[in-house]
């Protein structure tokens, strides 16, 4: 297909981001998939990025990242993702190992040879700010940067923090400063975007093991976030950011100014968006308001119907 954006899924997968990647490889050109210690560890969102790569025989590299966050100890969200990070679905180990161990040098690289990028990080933000430390220059080269993360109503680990900003506030600063074309996808947004029992029935009538897959993926969720108090549907977060990228007219977003808040007593990783224009300074980021929640969730059973079968 001609006109898919081309992106680097930087990911730690994590329930919601299996559903992305199996979004991204649908409505995106995947041109490389970078993982971060968030959900689980290292070496578990790395492995579950592979296992999903197998699972859809995609001819994706996969390239491992960061380990810990610029400051603090890794904080990992198993309460939500479970010890495996992929609830418990019944997947085999990765069958290679990742195609190098290092996510940095991957994203300088292919953002030299290749303008016109879109980074896509639907975990904490340490790549992305060590790329940005590395070559700046990466701000003016991509397309954009798409983030899953903060929001402009509250959070989800802290009252004020969303999860992938409260695990790396720092990175995350780093980023919201480097004077990216960036775009965050927050909490307010993909809590618009909810799947329930009938989509993981939906998916499991698609007669394939990726939808197998899928519907396990989307009870789990659902399992959680009753769990959370939030009874019926769980928030699908991952997927929304790479809709905002693939087709951005689902997705309607107003330019802010936002800073992130790495101090705080109590709002430490908040993503504070100057509705009211306060603090006199140019909007540095399109802040994500309204999804058209019914096309967003038919273009990802869409992309669970059609996913390629390893
Ligand atoms: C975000 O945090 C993670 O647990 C999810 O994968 C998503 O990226 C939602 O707050
Ligand atoms: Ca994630």
């Amino acid at each position: 297909m001609a006109d898919r954006p081309r992106i680097i899924l930087d990911c730690d997968p994590g329930v919601d981001d299996a559903i992305a990647i199996i979004t991204a490889a649908r409505w995106t050109d995947l041109v490389a998939m970078t993982t971060v210690s968030g959900n689980v560890d290292l070496d578990k969102t790395t492995a579950n990025a592979l296992r999903i790569r197998d699972l859809m025989g995609l001819d994706v590299p996969v390239h491992r990242g960061a380990a810990r966050p610029f400051a603090g100890e890794p904080f990992h969200a198993r309460y939500v993702h479970g010890m495996s990070g992929l609830g418990d679905i019944d997947l085999p180990p990765p069958s290679v190992s990742p195609d190098s161990d290092d996510a940095v040098e991957v994203i300088v690289e292919t953002t030299r040879k290749e303008e016109g990028l879109h980074l896509v990080p639907i975990g904490p933000l340490t790549n992305i700010a060590l790329a940005l430390r590395a070559d700046p220059g990466i701000a003016q080269r991509v397309a954009s940067i798409t983030i899953m993360g903060g929001g402009a109503s509250g959070g989800n680990v802290t009252a004020a923090a969303e999860f992938n900003i409260y695990v790396d506030p720092e990175a995350a600063d780093e980023v919201f400063r480097a004077g990216a074309p960036l775009t965050m996808v927050g909490l307010n947004l993909t809590h618009q975007v909810r799947m329930d029992a009938g989509h993981a029935d939906a998916c499991r009538g698609f007669g394939h093991r990726v939808g197998d897959i899928a519907a396990q993926l989307i009870d789990h969720n659902v399992d959680v976030h009753a769990l959370g108090g939030l009874p019926g549907s769980g928030a699908m977060h991952d997927p929304c950011a790479v809709l905002a990228v693939s087709h951005p007219e689902v997705i309607r977003s107003e330019h802010r100014h936002v800073v992130v808040e790495v101090e705080g007593r109590y709002t430490r990783g908040q993503t504070l968006v100057d509705e009211r224009g306060r603090m006199s300074r140019d909007p540095n980021c399109r802040v994500a308001y309204e999804a058209d929640a019914d096309r967003a969730l038919e273009l990802i059973l869409q992309a669970v119907r059609e996913a390629p079968n390893a």
